[in-house]
């Protein structure tokens, strides 16, 4: 069905806490030499002891209104991409509709993890374009900080905290979703996941102490491997060439997987936007950093088509062809 919603507003806020390679030297046996040359981050920015990921949320809402000078009165749907919500349950949508006393909403959060935020502007497509819905808010908000094992050197130098925001809005002229591609492969949940329960995976023993637990070495050879065929299916199936796309912003999880994706799929390196060098892998939050980035710096312009493509924990992906046209 052709989309009839558009993103018409964009918002981000990151902590003001930083943690260098540095630091990190000072915490576990690495270098920042290793560090960067093997992810390519150099620093990452942590929340607070009291701050959350409703609160890095509720700035990333603010500095969107800013911009946007949006009203927040008439959201009619509100969507939280988040694995590390500050409660269980409420959940973090909830608190935003709190927050800034949006009166009349649906408010909920989804976990896809990694691939959450391309999750979420999927759904809010998919409520908007069935014209249930006029105008929705999208959210991605990550504290991984606060579930970082910073004794284990082969996680703890990767993730970062940080959060953004778009509304998706009615506008069948000039519809910003033009083609969407998803999978999952959740025989490989055991290489990437945090847990409070056992054996829940596959009947396998799981470190239940709340941290995330990560075999890096097979989540980098499943994402090179899964990603450039499902980027070329993505295209096909949406009439794009690769050629048509002026900027690639894939999941900020590490450098290194980036230019193998890069290579494999023929996407031009100096095409592709990414926010890990100054923030880490933020997970859901990671491709709207790096779109902020790329409209910090006057890359992205209106008129542009990107392909985002989140992937990760699940291990699941989503990936989309969207026009930029905000207001
Ligand atoms: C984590 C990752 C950077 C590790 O890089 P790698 O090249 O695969 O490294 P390996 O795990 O094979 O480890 C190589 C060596 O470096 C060591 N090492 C691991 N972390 C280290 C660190 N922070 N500093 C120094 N040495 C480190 C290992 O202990 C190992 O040493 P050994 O050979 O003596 O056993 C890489 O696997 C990766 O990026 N994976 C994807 C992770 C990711 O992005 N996940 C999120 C997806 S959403």
């Amino acid at each position: 069905m052709k989309s009839r919603a558009r993103i018409t507003a964009i918002g981000a806020y990151v902590p003001e806490g930083k943690l260098t390679n540095d630091d990190l030297e000072k915490m576990v046996s690495t270098s920042d030499e290793w560090i960067f040359q093997r992810t390519g981050i150099k620093e990452r920015r942590i929340a607070g002891k009291e701050e959350y990921a409703s609160h890095l949320a509720f700035r990333a809402v603010e500095n969107l209104v800013e911009r946007s000078q949006k009203e927040l009165q008439d959201i009619d749907g509100i969507i939280v991409a988040t694995s590390t919500a500050d409660h269980a349950f409420p959940s973090v949508a909830c608190q935003i509709q709190h927050q800034f006393q949006i009166p009349a909403t649906g408010a909920f959060d989804i976990n896809a993890v990694c691939a959450g935020f391309t999750y979420a502007l999927h759904l809010a497509n998919t409520m908007v374009t069935s014209e249930v819905h006029k105008k929705v808010l999208v959210v991605a908000t990550e504290t991984l900080s606060k579930v970082t094992d910073f004794t284990d050197r082969t996680t703890c130098v990767l993730f970062g905290d940080g959060a953004s925001a778009v509304l998706v809005e009615y506008d069948p002229d000039q519809p910003s979703f033009l083609g969407v591609h998803m999978g999952t492969n959740g025989e490989g949940g055991s290489q990437l996941y945090r847990t409070a329960f056992a054996d829940s995976i596959h009947g396998k023993e799981l470190n239940t102490s709340g941290k995330m637990v990560q075999n890096g070495r097979e989540v980098y050879k499943w994402a090179t491997r899964t990603l450039p065929d499902s980027m070329e299916e993505l295209l096909q199936k949406s009439n794009f060439s690769k050629e048509d796309i002026d900027w690639f912003i894939p999941h900020s999880a590490n450098m290194r997987m980036v230019e193998s994706i890069c290579e494999k799929s023929g996407f031009p390196l100096q095409k592709t936007l990414t926010s890990m060098e100054s923030f880490g892998n933020t997970s859901a939050a990671s491709i709207p950093l790096a779109l902020n980035i790329g409209i910090k710096e006057a890359k992205v312009k209106n008129g542009d088509t990107l392909l985002l493509y989140g992937f990760g924990g699940g291990l699941t992906h989503l990936g989309l062809i969207v026009k930029w046209n905000i207001d």
